[in-house]
């Protein structure tokens, strides 16, 4: 992957939103966690910036209590006493240019000569336009002898025209390479691992096609509901929230062809492949609900239509996949927190055995678990010992947990902001990317939007696997959803 050349400029990680949860929950634990491991590069400092009347001190030790409540990390004081001295603060006001030129000013009287500059938009979306405006009205957004960078959140945009105004704004300050769209499931240990199961292993790509998939399921499940996120989340509702950047970003990975090199563009002109080759989706073949009780969270109106809960069937027109059903399911307020990938075969062409009549074939899959107990499950089918006739499913496991006993798997913050530092952008959504996944789900968002097209919003209670009707979508397709190489009982 293509990083920086070392060099020692200093390095300024500017935080715009800084006094917010995603701050003290995610980007300050990642930072701090990388500066224990030794992989913070020397010269970086970390400026946050935001409204509140905070100090340098007061901000430092208002990071510290939220990476304590928050990410639950009680750090040691000699570590701590050594991150924050990188850590300052400037108040300011987003509206505020004014704010933007004491930014500049701060940095400059710190520095000698050049200083490299990564921009991390932590803030509400409708703030990602402003932000960049001033940022890039001020000059803040020239690379001369020294890079410049953003860091922009998600939800990029609401729909495809918004992420397309969205783009155009970045754009006009910004090149293409200087842009990090971050999507932290990318960053995940068990999505990388993805490619490199794929790619490194010579058994599994000969099978990966139409020729021996019968389909794949997607689920990624929540327990949680929406927790204070009302106001926010009645907005946006599952597609936006989950399906139009997680679970085809996973989709991606899963479908792409091999890229000649790791390099940030060539894998993501083949992510972008994936998407351009995708069908436009057909509503008939999408459930879409809400868990009972959504409506009387604080922020969310009274009557609200926004569906908590989605499952969608796609299809890849292209060679290696035409005719493999995609499911894609996610939810809050489920049965089980669990992000699975499961890769379905067909059954064998001939059965020779014989098996008694009532017999029933149970496929070999595939499962990829992405979180939370990490690993990878291949189910076949074995003669159980000793009967003449009778066999049995039995798994080949992997599980992080074993294989690599006594070492966690890191945050996916902690990977995606060191490679930003180093300039590598391999796991950031390129703007054709995002544009493109926008574009795929616009009938189901132009369903979500107009109660008139999506009908009367079918409910679900909490803590099952979503509405009867997402089970009887999948039985009619002949198929049933699986968690963990099993089926789901509720
Ligand atoms: C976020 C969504 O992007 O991902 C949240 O906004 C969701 O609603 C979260 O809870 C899930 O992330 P994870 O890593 O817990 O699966």
């Amino acid at each position: 992957m293509a990083a920086d050349k070392v060099d020692s400029r200093p390095i300024f990680f500017i935080i715009f939103g800084a006094s917010g949860d995603l701050t003290r929950r995610k980007l300050i634990p990642a930072l701090f966690s990388q500066h224990v491991k030794g992989r913070l590069p020397e010269h970086i400092q970390i400026v946050g910036f935001a409204r509140r009347p905070y100090d340098h001190e007061e901000f430092r030790r208002q990071m510290r209590q939220g990476m304590e409540e928050l990410a639950e990390i009680v750090p040691d004081a000699d570590d701590w006493e050594g991150f924050c001295r990188r850590l300052w603060y400037v108040r300011g006001d987003l509206d505020d240019a004014g704010a933007f030129e004491r930014l500049q000013a701060f940095i400059d009287q710190k520095v000698d000569g050049p200083a490299h500059r990564l921009y991390y938009l932590a803030t509400a979306p409708s703030f990602f336009p402003v932000v960049i405006e001033h940022l890039g009205q001020l000059d803040m957004a020239q690379e001369s002898e020294s890079w410049r960078r953003i860091v922009i959140e998600k939800p990029f945009g609401q729909d495809l025209r918004s992420a397309q105004r969205l783009n155009q704004v970045v754009h006009a300050y910004f090149d293409e390479h200087q842009v990090y769209r971050i999507d932290h499931y990318l960053g995940k240990e068990t999505a990388q691992n993805i490619l490199v199961f794929r790619f490194l292993n010579t058994i599994y790509e000969p099978v990966w096609s139409r020729n021996y998939i019968d389909h794949v399921q997607i689920t990624v499940a929540e327990t949680v509901d929406v927790e204070h996120r009302g106001a926010y989340y009645d907005r946006a509702g599952v597609i936006r929230d989950m399906i139009q950047n997680h679970l085809l970003q996973l989709l991606t990975l899963v479908a792409m062809e091999p890229p000649a090199t790791f390099d940030a563009d060539a894998i993501r002109n083949e992510k972008v492949k994936v998407l351009q080759a995708l069908r436009p989706l057909d509503l008939h073949q999408s459930v879409l609900a809400q868990y009972e009780g959504y409506c009387s969270t604080q922020g969310v109106a009274d009557h609200s239509q926004t569906p908590t809960f989605a499952a969608i069937k796609l299809y890849i027109d292209n060679w290696r996949w035409q005719g493999v059903p995609f499911y894609l399911r996610s939810g809050k307020a489920l049965k089980e927190k669990t992000t699975e990938i499961v890769v379905e075969f067909k059954p064998p062409p001939h059965v020779l055995f014989d098996l008694p009549q009532d017999y029933h074939l149970t496929p070999n899959f595939l499962s990829l678990c992405i979180q939370p107990d990490e690993g990878i499950h291949l189910r076949f089918e074995t003669k159980v010992p000793g009967s003449p006739r009778e066999t049995r499913s039995v798994d080949m496991e992997f599980h992080y947990h074993e294989s690599f006993a006594g070492q966690s798997l890191p945050d996916a913050y902690e990977r995606l902001l060191l490679d930003a530092i180093q300039g590598d952008a391999s796991l950031f959504t390129r703007s054709d990317e995002i544009e493109t996944a926008w574009k795929v789900l616009e009938p189901l968002l132009r369903a979500e939007d107009d109660a008139s097209i999506a009908g009367e919003m079918t409910t679900y209670a909490p803590s099952t696997w979503g509405p009867p009707e997402a089970e009887t979508f999948m039985t009619q397709e002949g198929r049933i959803w699986r968690i963990g190489c099993r089926e789901h009982a509720d």
